[in-house]
């Protein structure tokens, strides 16, 4: 980590979707903050900033992190993935595909760190049980309530994902 005496800026380097991205970011400055308010990646939501409700969740060097919960000087040299990174060429990931076809979405808050999370779970076990996916999910609040649809969507995107 290099600090540098402009301001007390600290330099973040760091490839989201792919790309990598340079900023020089208060040492404060939260990931989640730091995605949106630097990169412009507002897929990614803050619901509570307390480490509660999972929206802001993302992949950081492959593992689920609650991005409201660590700075971004901490993912320096790292490799993230947002909601934004899972489409392809415009086309939605099966995942995506699948919280649509399933009206998971309701009003959509908390989707994309329910995605992430999901995303995550099927990577580790991609044939899970209903259990096992409310495990995985548990650290992911819906404030509409609707996980039943949620767990529904989980279990079709397996299918899909193994088809
Ligand atoms: S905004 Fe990070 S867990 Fe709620
Ligand atoms: S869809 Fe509204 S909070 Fe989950």
């Amino acid at each position: 980590m290099q600090v540098v005496n402009k301001g007390d800026k600290v330099k973040v380097r760091v490839k989201v979707n792919g790309v990598w991205y340079e900023r020089y970011v208060s040492p404060r400055m939260l990931l989640v903050d730091f995605i949106r308010d630097e990169l412009g990646l507002t897929g990614t939501k803050v619901g509570c900033d307390t480490t509660t409700c999972g929206a802001c969740t993302v992949l950081l060097d492959g593992k689920s992190v609650k991005s409201c919960t660590i700075f971004a000087v901490q993912a320096d040299g790292s490799e993230i993935t947002t909601i934004e990174g899972l489409s392809v060429d415009s086309k939605l990931h099966p995942i995506q595909e699948a919280f649509r076809d399933n009206f998971a979405l309701q009003c959509g808050f908390c989707t994309s760190g329910m995605i992430m999370q999901t995303y995550f779970l099927l990577k580790q076990n991609p044939n899970p049980s209903e259990e096992e996916i409310r495990d995985g999910l548990h650290g992911n609040i819906c404030r509409c309530t609707g996980y039943q649809n949620i767990i529904r969507a989980v279990i079709d995107a397996s299918k899909r994902l193994r088809a």
